[in-house]
């Protein structure tokens, strides 16, 4: 499979910069691809294929760095907001400007978020063609009924398609509320609360407990670690970094 990103992308995905920066290189003449000089953000790069060079200097991304983030409602997953919300970055307090979410979790949504740098291991795990499972509790504003689960585990009809068959495991009912977990290998935009709307519920809330077999563990809301060698690994098995090993902890439970 051919990768084609736009050079400005290319240069701000290896960790050099924000995308505003690589244009204004690409601008003045300090990029070229193949030799040649190129002074169009848009121009197509192939990744395996061609050599981008600043300053002379061949590109090769910077180290990659793989952080796992326990999100809390209330953060946008963009770098910026223009109304001025908070975002993933003032949790990273400015450690890791340049780092990319893997995929997105809504302002409501709380819970496990990957950072990167590395685009193939994102590409990777946003693709659904690799089906990486995602792991979410669920407390929504009706008590479900096992048919209601049942339609959950089949499938549902959104406007954007039918959804994979997913594994879902009811929790505990509590009044009029229900928890359960659910295990999709989709990400479409706020898929699992289209979900459960689609079998006539509400979700109260939504935390993502585990990409793969990375789970949140016993990390603080709000912090963030690296993710161990096998971790990386595991969730990308063309990732063959060395790190630290270290054992995540038991999943946290919703309350
Ligand atoms: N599904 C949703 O509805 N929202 C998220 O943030 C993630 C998955």
């Amino acid at each position: 499979m051919r990768r084609l990103k736009t050079l400005e992308r290319v240069l701000s995905k290896a960790g050099l910069g924000s995308r505003a920066q690589a244009r204004s290189w690409i601008g003045q003449g300090r990029v070229r691809v193949n030799g040649r000089l190129i002074q169009t953000p848009d121009h197509w790069v192939e990744l395996e294929r061609d050599r981008v060079t600043l300053d002379g200097k061949p590109i090769c991304a910077s180290e990659p760095v793989y952080l796992l983030l326990y999100k809390p409602k209330g953060y946008l997953t963009t770098r910026k907001d223009p109304q001025g919300r908070p975002t993933v970055y003032d949790l990273l307090r400015g450690e890791h400007p340049w780092l990319v979410p893997v995929g997105r979790l809504d302002l409501d949504t709380s819970g496990l978020l990957l950072l990167t740098n590395d685009t193939q291991f994102a590409e990777r795990l946003t693709n659904p063609d690799y089906q990486i499972p995602k792991t979410y509790l669920v407390k929504t504003a009706t008590r479900l009924t096992d048919e209601q689960l049942q339609d959950l585990r089949r499938g549902v009809t959104l406007k954007d398609g039918p959804t994979r068959p997913a594994v879902v495991q009811r929790l505990r009912d509590s009044g009029h509320r229900t928890f359960f977990e659910i295990c999709i290998t989709e990400g479409r935009n706020r898929q699992v609360r289209r979900m459960v709307e689609a079998v006539g519920s509400r979700v109260l809330k939504l935390v993502r407990t585990a990409i793969g077999p990375v789970a949140i563990g016993d990390l603080g809301m709000g912090r963030f670690r690296e993710l161990t060698a096998a971790e990386t690994r595991a969730l990308c098995p063309t990732r063959n970094r060395r790190g630290p090993s270290r054992a995540t902890g038991l999943s946290r439970f919703c309350r």
